[in-house]
């Protein structure tokens, strides 16, 4: 279960940039529980001033959004406050959601909003209930160290309680520790976030759990999404220059998940079942890690070669 800041005794109220500034001098450490806890009462002060987001969204709209399209790479969700800058270990957001009978959530769909997407978080991250009476969440934990990644396996997740997450609560998500699942706001409900930059957290996957929070769905990255496609023109289109650059990929890369992409790509280039076969049993059955075992023998089973 996330960590619950009890700050209903601040009322004094700050404005963003008083907030930013305030969070930068802090040095806090986003990696350790405990720094990142101490600037509770930063976000506290600036959830309790009710009129700055509203105001930012009518400065973006009077600029036809400007600094979000330079600055947001999110969802339509997702609300940039202060973007990643050089330097800086952390950025800030806020976030909507939309209530279960909103238009646009029946339109797209609940999982369009992640709402009954359970997943964790490769970093810790604070956050407050700004507007609204929230999103409802079940709260699981789960021994990341004993799951290996890979699609169907078992998580054995510990559910620990059902909560809404309303104005003017604090929490400090755990990484790698706190699952949600997330559900429907009963109106509309803002949050609001800070987040680390981390350089590296690309390296830890964070998981997609099934509806029931039984077992891994998928994985799922934030900083290296886009490989997969890049990885399949190199090796068709890349000559053997390019070939041999995704096999080093495929059998080096120091994120496991890469290195099954990789494979996927270069099996893509055989034309014959019998290539494709050879590559996913030399790179990938043979592989010293169990998740890319694991993912290759799906993806051969997907390809219909069992
Ligand atoms: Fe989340």
């Amino acid at each position: 279960m996330p960590v619950n800041l009890n700050l209903d005794h601040i009322t004094e109220s700050i404005g963003l940039d008083e907030c930013y500034e305030a969070v930068i001098e802090s040095k806090f450490d986003p990696c350790d529980v405990e720094s990142f806890q101490a600037i509770g009462p930063l976000l506290k002060k600036l959830n309790n001033n009710q009129t700055f987001l509203s105001d930012i969204l009518i400065a973006e709209l009077e600029e036809h959004c400007a600094s979000q399209s330079l600055t947001n790479r999110y969802t339509p969700q997702v609300i940039m406050l202060k973007g990643a800058q050089k330097g800086i270990n952390f950025f800030m957001r806020a976030n909507i959601w939309l209530p279960k009978s909103d238009p646009l959530l029946l339109a797209s769909g609940e999982k369009s909003f992640f709402y009954r997407v359970p997943h964790d978080h490769n970093f810790n991250f604070l956050t407050s209930g700004y507007l609204g009476s929230g999103y409802h969440s079940d709260y699981y934990e789960y021994d990341y160290e004993r799951v290996v990644g890979y699609p169907g396996e078992k998580a054995n997740l510990r559910f620990i309680e059902h909560k809404q997450f309303g104005q003017g609560q604090i929490m400090l998500y755990r990484a790698c520790r706190d699952v949600h699942n997330q559900l429907p706001a009963d109106d509309l409900s803002v949050t609001l976030n800070i987040m680390p930059s981390m350089m590296f957290s690309h390296l830890h996957p964070q998981y997609v759990f099934n509806e029931q929070c039984t077992e891994v769905e998928r994985t799922t990255v934030t900083t290296n999404g886009s490989i997969e496609p890049v990885l399949y023109l190199i090796a068709q289109r890349g000559s053997g220059k390019g070939l041999d650059f995704v096999e080093h990929l495929a059998q080096h890369s120091i994120i496991e998940e890469d290195r099954f992409r990789a494979i996927k790509a270069l099996t893509s280039v055989q034309s014959s079942k019998e290539g494709k076969l050879n590559v996913l049993e030399k790179l990938g059955l043979k592989s010293k890690s169990k998740l890319v075992r694991e993912m290759t023998k799906s993806h051969q089973a997907a390809l219909g070669y069992v």
